[in-house]
């Protein structure tokens, strides 16, 4: 592809190729257009099933989740439910969520801590390994029946860079041939140090795939977020293409989109955003084109003042939002202070709808001078200690997910766009290259869906 079509240009052109913020070389994926039947029908979704969702890595959740052996928390991914848990030598496992008595669900719960799994139909017991330790009225087994000590099935799992992946296919490759990412990059944010403050977890009437491609780009701010015109670049967004399928988006904040006409007025939108990083806007100084560059300076030096660590971050890190896609199904929106972790789980039966599955993750700082930042859209009155693991909130299908203002207009969108793409009068997406991280993911997804993966 010639360079007049590469509209992205770096965020920062001085930064050496081994930085962080470097921009990724071109991926060059064409320009072939994808059947709109893949986002609608029950044939397609049944391949997913087969070909993606039982093979591919999936991020269950935040390691932080589980701190003390018997921690667990259950990942539903379709019709399968995994228990992820900690074990008493404190290695991460996970297991398939059924007795292998009479197949009961083991554990009927969201999270909780245990010493055993007690199954809930005839009370066997298991250990937090898999072994089993009890089998009820074991004498009235003929010995062939359970001469090998049922055990609950185990399911692969990895750690990477303070997350649990979880694979269901025994003969996955290792997770570090499937993640493409840079070497270092996600662990720069040291997610490890963070703690889940809000889970909540909400049904929207779209396709998962449908939710992944709109929170792919962001070609649609002008249009459906206006509000953030004056604090965000929409158009000088990096793009990073990374194998098997992941990527990024790099969209500077503090900055005015190119889209505005008045392009140096501190309008009331920076105004907020240096009020919110804890600077006084009306001591502020500069115009509109040096609100960027004033709060990273800030950050840089309260963080240095109060032993953050945040060393290993170019400055970008500290005020832009660095959206980065885990192939097939999460999007995190990396920050210093925190992270929003995006998944787009599939229904287990309707290809129409999907669970935006949101944990905030924040890392806690002891310091009156620090506040939560306003991304996170944390509810008056939510714990930030980290202390206590909250529970999952579930909004259920046509309510609003109450996740501030940018999230309630995406939820109000995508079934509408949902309903479009179900016509027979759409051929399917056609991408411009500020959507190319959407052509990216479905050509690894195709690769699954082939066999080739
Ligand atoms: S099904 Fe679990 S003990 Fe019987
Ligand atoms: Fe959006």
């Amino acid at each position: 592809m010639s360079a007049q079509f590469e509209y992205t240009s770096p965020v920062n052109p001085d930064a050496p190729e081994d930085s962080l913020e470097a921009r990724a070389p071109y991926i060059d994926n064409g320009t072939g257009q994808v059947d709109a039947e893949r986002y609608y029908s029950r044939e397609f979704m049944d391949r997913e099933w087969r070909r993606l969702w039982t093979r591919a890595w999936l991020i269950a959740g935040p390691r932080a989740d589980l701190q003390e052996p018997g921690d667990y928390f259950v990942f539903d991914i379709g019709r399968e439910s995994i228990i992820v848990t900690l074990d008493d030598d404190e290695n991460v496992r996970a297991f398939y969520n059924v007795c292998p008595h009479r197949g009961n669900r083991l554990v009927l719960n969201d999270m909780g801590c245990t010493s055993q799994f007690t199954c809930t139909f005839h009370s066997w017991r298991f250990g937090l390994d898999g072994a089993c330790k009890t089998i009820t009225d074991e004498e009235t087994f003929r010995p062939g029946v359970i001469r090998e000590r049922p055990k609950l099935t185990s399911v692969k799992v990895e750690e990477k860079a303070g997350l649990i992946f979880v694979n269901l296919d025994p003969d996955a490759p290792p997770l570090a041939e499937r993640l493409g990412l840079p070497d270092g990059y996600l662990e720069a944010y040291q997610l490890d140090k963070m703690r889940t403050v809000r889970h909540v977890v909400s049904e929207w009437g779209a396709n998962w795939k449908t939710g992944v491609d709109a929170f792919y780009e962001v070609y649609h701010l002008h249009a459906v977020h206006p509000q953030t015109a004056t604090v965000m670049d929409d158009f000088g967004t990096q793009i990073d293409l990374y194998p098997h399928g992941c990527s990024r988006m790099i969209v500077p904040i503090a900055k005015k989109s190119p889209r505005e006409k008045d392009q140096t007025t501190v309008d009331p939108g920076l105004e907020y955003m240096i009020a919110e990083a804890g600077m006084d806007p009306a001591e502020f100084q500069g115009d509109a084109t040096t609100v960027r560059k004033a709060i990273q300076t800030f950050k840089r030096e309260r963080a240095d003042r109060l032993g953050l660590g945040y060393d290993g971050l170019v400055d970008g890190q500290l005020t832009d939002s660095w959206a980065t896609g885990v192939f097939p199904n999460v999007q995190i929106g990396l920050h210093p202070e925190g992270a929003f972790l995006m998944k787009f789980m599939p229904h287990p039966t309707d290809p129409e709808r999907f669970f935006y599955d949101t944990i905030t993750l924040y890392r806690s700082v002891d310091d009156p001078s620090f506040k939560t930042p306003d991304w996170m859209g944390l509810p008056e009155g939510t714990d930030v200690s980290g202390e206590v693991r909250p529970d999952k909130e579930f909004v259920p299908y046509g309510e609003k997910p109450d996740l501030g203002l940018v999230l309630d207009q995406d939820s109000e969108l995508l079934p509408v766009v949902q309903k479009g793409i179900r016509s027979r009068g759409f051929k399917g997406p056609l991408w411009s290259e500020q959507e190319i991280r959407l052509r990216h993911f479905h050509r690894e997804l195709d690769r699954y869906i082939a066999g080739e993966k």
